[in-house]
């Protein structure tokens, strides 16, 4: 048995053996390509470049670079400049493709560097995408306002209607992209029906022509929702949110199958939004390790205070997926579950205050937040362990058309609340101070 074999051997049997709580924690420590297995906390290798033996192991770098053959020629791999890749974001790569069942992921500088990668490394000029008609606000201004610019179009259909999404896709349709639970409004799509459905438009489609199907798995991370399993070919991520989870670093991810490997990394090469070492290390080390822990506490008071604000008399909807009254209960209860199956209704909440005609209403709650509160911050992002509340409609979706914030029901007197790891009950003290200033 060769060393890699023995090596290989080694990760497989802990990997059988161990939660999944243990895995984001430990990840692998011992690789042909790293070894930290002396060391308690993963390295950080902050290189912009790195030395190689000789110009021949240089030249063999940049032949072996994206290609099938990429570790074949000699065994230790050659890591050349960090845009290109380097080993502290393969570490996080390595645990992120291994939580969202993938074969392999990607960092990037941000969630928006993600997408956007995305959009150009699979689309062509005159191809296009269909998604719903209104996404996270820069994804709607991305696909609106800067595509069309390259010749790529984003066909906007209600990705609940699968006959609609089936007629707006013809043979130049080349991904559906979905955002699930939709921010703000945590909308569900079926992303088992929708992966059917382009896996059936598929089946006379040439490899170069398939339609492929990427979810934004923000709002639930890997913890809550595994998209790969449910038939999707691509998951992005703002690592920003609730897999950063402390608001200290801004940065994003794709996560795919082994086919799509080559592509993605030559278009992040080029177009350059490589996250940096530091970032990777932050997430790494203290991000990822503590996601389950933090989704589960943080899913548990967003529960507290999501009945709560169902109790009160001057709160008109809420929006949270475990709540009996949530539209989509039986599609929340089948897809959004963590590795061994439990309902996972995240920690996001939407809800309207009464006095709907009034369209200050909102902003002058969330005013009344931001003076009088102590554990609720007025800020936009979520999944930070501090509880994060915002109007969507005025701030974070603000260049979202009127027509298409309409036919979400995007209202001006929506408040988007992620809940952090304070205590229930300082919340809900917090929300009633601000409800009482109605
Ligand atoms: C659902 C969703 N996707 C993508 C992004 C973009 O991520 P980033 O801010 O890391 O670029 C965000 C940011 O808020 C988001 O909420």
């Amino acid at each position: 048995m060769t060393s890699t074999e023995d090596e290989n051997k080694k990760i497989n049997r802990r990997k059988d053996a161990y939660s999944k709580e243990a895995r984001l924690i430990h990840g692998e420590m011992e690789t042909p390509v790293w070894d930290y297995s002396h060391n308690v906390v993963p390295p950080l290798s902050a290189n912009s470049t790195f030395r190689l033996d000789s110009s021949t192991r240089g030249n063999m770098g940049f032949l072996e670079y994206a290609q099938e053959s990429a570790g074949e020629t000699e065994g230790r791999p050659i890591f050349i400049y960090d845009r290109l890749e380097e080993p502290t974001a393969m570490m996080l790569e390595n645990r992120l493709a291994e939580v969202e069942q993938g074969d392999a992921a990607l960092v990037f500088a941000s969630g928006m560097a993600a997408i956007s990668t995305l959009a150009l490394s699979l689309l062509k000029q005159g191809e296009n995408i269909v998604s719903h008609p209104t996404l996270y606000g820069c994804t709607d201004s991305l696909f609106r306002e800067w595509l069309p610019r390259w010749g790529i179009e984003a066909r906007r259909v209600d990705m609940n209607d699968l006959e609609a999404v089936e007629s707006a896709c013809d043979d130049l349709t080349r991904l559906l992209y979905l955002e699930t639970p939709l921010n703000p409004t945590l909308d569900l799509m079926d992303i088992d029906a929708l992966s059917g459905l382009a896996k059936r438009l598929n089946e006379n489609r040439s490899p170069e022509t398939q339609i492929r199907v990427a979810v934004d798995n923000t709002f639930q991370t890997p913890w809550g929702q595994r998209p790969l399993s449910l038939g999707a070919d691509i998951v992005a991520h703002s690592l920003t949110k609730g897999i950063a989870g402390f608001g200290t670093d801004t940065a994003g991810a794709l996560v795919f199958g082994e086919d799509l490997k080559n592509d993605l990394l030559v278009a992040r090469k080029d177009l350059g939004g490589m996250l940096s070492p530091r970032a990777t290390w932050h997430i790494l080390t203290y991000g990822i390790s503590t996601l389950g822990v933090r989704f589960q506490a943080q899913q548990s008071s967003a529960g507290e205070v999501a009945a709560y604000l169902e109790r009160h008399p001057k709160v008109s909807s809420v929006r949270w997926p475990g709540l009996e009254s949530f539209p989509q209960k039986e599609l929340a209860r089948r897809q959004m579950v963590d590795s061994d199956g439990a309902f996972c209704p995240g920690f996001m909440i939407y809800f309207t205050l009464k006095g709907a005609c009034d369209d200050t209403i909102g902003q002058r709650f969330v005013d009344s937040v931001a003076e009088e509160a102590y554990a609720i911050t007025l800020a936009v992002s979520l999944g930070n362990i501090r509880t994060l509340i915002e109007c969507p409609y005025s701030m974070t979706h603000a260049c979202v058309p009127e027509d298409a914030k309409g036919s979400v029901s995007l209202t001006p007197g929506g408040i988007r609340l992620s809940v952090g790891l304070e205590s229930p009950r300082d919340l809900i003290r917090d929300l009633s101070v601000a409800l009482d200033t109605l």
